[in-house]
């Protein structure tokens, strides 16, 4: 499976750096080219000649000395691996990631590349969980990257808890997972998922909003996510911690949330539109914040547009899928937006039943399939009723028949 990937290791200045010359080495026995990249304290805790030996290739660690031989180092680098490693991460090395700061060979290889990069962070528990490298880590699985959590146990400086790099055994089982060919039901495909709700400014300080917690989309994009797809999440307005292993894009208005999802549109396989997209936005939101004086203030309310039907309307082979929250006649108002809208299906709800709608970790709804079949759905988790939409997604893009148009009341 590694054989003759391509992989480049950066090694930071962390205690644990030793760990890592058993990765590379693992690495190496299945057939992977590794190369590897020191910062310069890494040096301080295990010699570059080691990992020469281990690897059979130059170790880099300075940026305009010893990788002379290299057109331009970070860059040739960059372009060699299928795969970064940086094992250990430290809190310094996270935050330079995260923000782009390029001062060495390392951090300015990473910059230069755009494919896989794992990470193995590791460190003491204080600095881990400082809301600092916890914001850092944040911004980079929102980018996409990779992290190995760190493990429990006794730390280099005589603390025990969170921080130890993994065992060599588990990133190298890590490092595998990611190139195995996989078999899993939207592998290859990609999926492009909104949520939460959107936000229209009054004026700097106030705007207009809704209950959507964002939830359901969210569990929708981890259900994509674990069946293989590469996933887009478009959020409005939600608490939620962004999931890993996927492209998060934050909006704040219905106007923002359509020009990313049609930047995007041409290149999925499917949509499934499960935010609440605000219908009216303020015409003219004030530039400063609207001071009280009379008794009554009057907004006028312009019409957003309607997103999913634009989408319906410009679709060629995308599976599109809506949501209806409604508080009455939701079948038959369910109905009407999914051929309005020109849907494969659309997941209705009655946003007023126990159960269902804002706020709230479960869901009662119904799928109304193209055809106007019905499945009805018992109150069950937004991560449940997420599996179901995704098997049917799947279904229908791997045209497997699984749902026959679904006539199945379950
Ligand atoms: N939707 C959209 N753009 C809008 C409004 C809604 O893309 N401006 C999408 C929602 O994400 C959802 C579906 O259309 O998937 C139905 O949204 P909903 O608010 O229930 O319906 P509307 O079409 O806005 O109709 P109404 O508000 O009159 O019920």
């Amino acid at each position: 499976m590694l054989d003759k990937k391509n992989i480049l290791i950066g090694v930071t200045g962390g205690i644990a750096a030793y760990k890592v010359v058993e990765v590379a080495s693992r690495l190496k026995k299945a057939g992977a080219n590794v190369r590897v990249m020191m910062t310069r304290a890494a040096t301080e805790f295990v010699s570059p000649r080691t990992f020469q030996e281990i690897t059979g290739n130059a170790v880099f660690v300075e940026m305009f000395g010893d990788a002379a031989h290299f057109h331009v180092a970070h860059v040739a680098l960059a372009d060699f691996a299928d795969l970064v490693l940086i094992a250990p991460a430290t809190a310094n090395f996270l935050a330079k990631a995260a923000h782009g700061i390029a001062d060495d060979l390392l951090t300015t290889t990473i910059l230069a590349f755009d494919k896989e990069i794992l990470i193995a962070p590791s460190m003491n528990t204080k600095m881990y969980e400082n809301p600092a490298t916890q914001a850092n880590l944040a911004i980079l699985k929102a980018r996409g990257v990779k992290i190995l959590e760190p493990a429990s146990g006794n730390l280099a400086c005589g603390v025990v808890g969170k921080g130890r790099l993994p065992e060599p055994e588990e990133i190298f089982a890590t490092i595998e997972k990611i190139f195995a060919p996989s078999t899993k039901a939207l592998s290859g495909k990609k999926i492009l998922v909104t949520a939460g709700g959107t936000v229209e400014a009054i004026d700097p300080v106030r705007y207009i909003g809704n209950r959507s917690s964002g939830r359901m989309g969210y569990e929708i994009a981890k259900s994509a996510v674990n069946a293989g797809a590469e996933v887009i999440l478009i959020s409005g307005k939600s608490e939620l911690e962004p999931p890993n292993d996927l492209k998060f894009i934050k909006i704040e208005s219905a106007l923002q949330m359509r020009e990313a999802v049609l930047k995007d549109f041409d290149s999925v396989d499917a949509v499934i539109m499960s935010a609440a997209v605000a219908d009216y936005r303020v015409k003219n939101p004030a530039a400063q914040k609207i001071k009280k004086s009379a008794d009554t203030l009057t907004l006028e309310l312009v019409k957003n547009p309607d997103i999913l039907k634009e989408l319906g309307g410009l679709k060629n082979s995308q599976v599109l899928v809506g949501f209806a929250a409604e508080t009455q006649n939701i079948l038959e108002y369910a109905n009407k937006k999914l051929v309005e809208k020109n849907l494969d299906f659309i997941v209705a709800n009655d946003v007023t039943a126990e159960g269902a709608g804002f706020g709230v970790s479960t869901n009662i709804a119904s799928i109304i399939w193209r055809g106007g079949n019905v499945e009805n759905f018992p109150k069950m988790s937004k991560a449940d009723l997420a599996e179901k939409i995704i098997e049917r997604v799947a279904s229908l893009l791997n045209n497997d028949k699984k749902f026959p148009a679904a006539n199945v009341n379950q």
